[in-house]
């Protein structure tokens, strides 16, 4: 639909991938054997219980960590190939994110933080204050440019965080409960600022959540339990039913356990 490249090649293409953290005491598996597409100009929706391993794909999607196995590849690189130097510049130049906390500098303006990728690039000066200009009117805040993160609303710090994450026009955004820290207003407007980017501007955005409200914005969403991919819930298929899409969640979610034979 708005796929104007042409390319059929996805964005992420994550291929039977595992994660286990290591631990004093009892090693944890938090991703066992996952595959996941998202296709360029996607709003990508991935719910699971807490504990389910959705922090942990994002940060493998993301260069954040590495898995123990599997392949993980992002915008046409295998990140598996790229130095540990050469996964700080991917994280930095190709990818975005939005976290649940905002992760905002505290002594940085609001215009400061956006720049901040920029800056640590060394970019022109004037570049990144036109750059910067732009994504704050793009995210309605340009009358908060100078406001530090202390002086503004949570959902004011979140589209912030938002500006920042889509300054190097990375392949995709990676949210994870972006929402999480908002009330449903204010929530509201982040998921309307993310479908504006998709729908709008063309962009890819993967988010990581466990709110239901999640179904109300997406094509279909991707289950994950025990880190698997138990199921996708087709929103179009549920006729948009709230309730019929929380009994599938409820469902998939619950469907994988950790002690199943
Ligand atoms: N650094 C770590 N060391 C050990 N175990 C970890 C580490 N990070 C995560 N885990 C464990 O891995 C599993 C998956 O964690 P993950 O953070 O991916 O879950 P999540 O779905 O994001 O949960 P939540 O919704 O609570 O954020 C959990 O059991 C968690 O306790
Ligand atoms: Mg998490």
């Amino acid at each position: 639909m708005n796929d104007q490249t042409g390319s059929d090649s996805p964005v992420v293409s994550v291929v039977g991938v595992h994660k286990t953290y290591a631990h004093p005491t009892r090693p944890v598996r938090a991703l066992a054997g996952v595959d996941l597409t998202i296709q360029r100009g996607e709003l990508a929706v991935v719910m699971g219980a807490s504990g389910s391993g959705k922090s942990t794909l994002l940060h493998l999607i993301g260069g954040l960590d590495r898995p123990d196995r599997g392949s993980v590849v992002v915008g046409g690189q295998d990140l598996a190939a790229l130095s540990n130097r050469a996964l700080t510049l991917f994280r930095r130049r190709r990818v975005g994110f939005v976290f649940q906390a905002f992760n905002l500098i505290g002594t940085l303006t609001a215009a400061e933080n956006v720049a901040l990728p920029m800056a640590i690039d060394r970019a022109d000066r004037a570049a990144i204050r036109s750059r910067t200009a732009e994504l704050l009117d793009l995210v309605g805040l340009t009358r908060r440019a100078d406001h530090r993160p202390d002086a503004m609303s949570g959902g004011e710090q979140q589209r912030v965080a938002i500006a920042r994450a889509l300054l190097m026009d990375p392949e995709i955004i990676l949210a994870d409960e972006p929402t999480g820290n908002l009330d449903s207003t204010a929530g509201e407007g982040i998921w309307a600022l993310f479908e504006r980017l998709v729908s709008e501007l063309g962009k890819t955005v993967c988010v990581v959540t466990h709110e239901p409200r999640a179904s109300a914005h997406a094509r279909r969403i991707l289950v994950l339990a025990d880190g698997r991919i138990a199921g996708r819930i087709d929103i179009d298929e549920c006729k948009h039913d709230a309730a019929l899409v929380a009994t599938r969640y409820q469902e998939l979610a619950g469907a994988v356990r950790p002690d199943a034979p």
